[in-house]
């Protein structure tokens, strides 16, 4: 099985939970594609569901296969977001924003009453931080941000490079027109610790670390699509 495979099973999976009428937050990235594809099958068959994007590009693409769509203020409490990650520990903790869509997903899966991750198990990590983590930043001050950042990190003995990320010939800019720092600190044994210090900068916009908010996480293998409980 390859790595889409993988990514079509698990989304299949979460589509298992997915029930007629919900009000679905709807994840971006390649795994997540997948769940769209597959619940727009559905919703060509006669399904009812509304769906509330994380980002733009996963609104063109509902849009493309006609899964109906909202937006959050129309829809402001969702039952239920499916997204995807770039790492995810046995505690469900998570490492988001490889796609650049961080902020909204996260602003989603808070709106959501349950948040399921979906994976292929290349993402499950004993401890979160081989994945760069994404900050967003705002793009004013952006060279003090960064000294916060690093003096953030120093004081929880962190170290790695922190690049701007970039796209194009220019700086990468999110939905939200705020720029990006992927952090590689290789390791974030404490992810509850840099989650909170980075939040306490003011301009950090928000982070990748998804912490207490994924309920389950389903994730792929060869041998099939396995579900994680969260312990909460
Ligand atoms: C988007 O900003 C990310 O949070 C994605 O959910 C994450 O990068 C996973 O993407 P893939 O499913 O493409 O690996």
């Amino acid at each position: 099985m390859d790595a889409r495979e993988m990514k079509i099973k698990a989304a299949e999976a979460a589509l298992a939970h997915v029930e007629e009428g919900m009000r679905l937050g709807i994840g971006t990235g390649s795994t997540a594609e997948e769940f769209v594809r597959l619940l727009a099958e559905k919703v060509a068959g006669g399904f009812r569901v509304e769906g509330v994007p994380t980002s733009e590009r996963t609104a063109r693409l509902c849009v493309e296969l006609g899964v109906p769509l909202k937006s959050l203020d129309e829809l402001p409490a969702l039952d239920l977001t499916v997204d995807g990650a770039d790492e995810v520990d046995p505690a469900l903790r998570l490492i988001k924003g490889g796609g650049g869509a961080l902020l909204r997903e996260k602003i989603v899966a808070a709106a959501s009453e349950r948040m399921i991750v979906i994976a292929d198990e290349s993402k499950l990590v004993d401890t979160l931080g081989a994945y760069a983590l994404p900050i967003e930043v705002n793009p004013f001050g952006l060279v003090s941000t960064r000294i916060a950042i690093e003096k953030v990190a120093a004081r929880l003995g962190l170290s790695g490079e922190l690049s701007l990320r970039q796209s194009g010939d220019g700086e990468f800019t999110t939905d939200g027109g705020h720029h990006i720092i992927d952090a590689s600190f290789g390791r974030i044994p404490d992810a509850e610790a840099l989650s909170s210090e980075l939040n306490s900068i003011p301009g950090v916009v928000e982070h990748g670390l998804f912490i207490n908010m994924a309920a389950l996480a389903i994730i792929a293998g060869p041998a099939g699509a396995r579900t994680l409980q969260a312990n909460r």
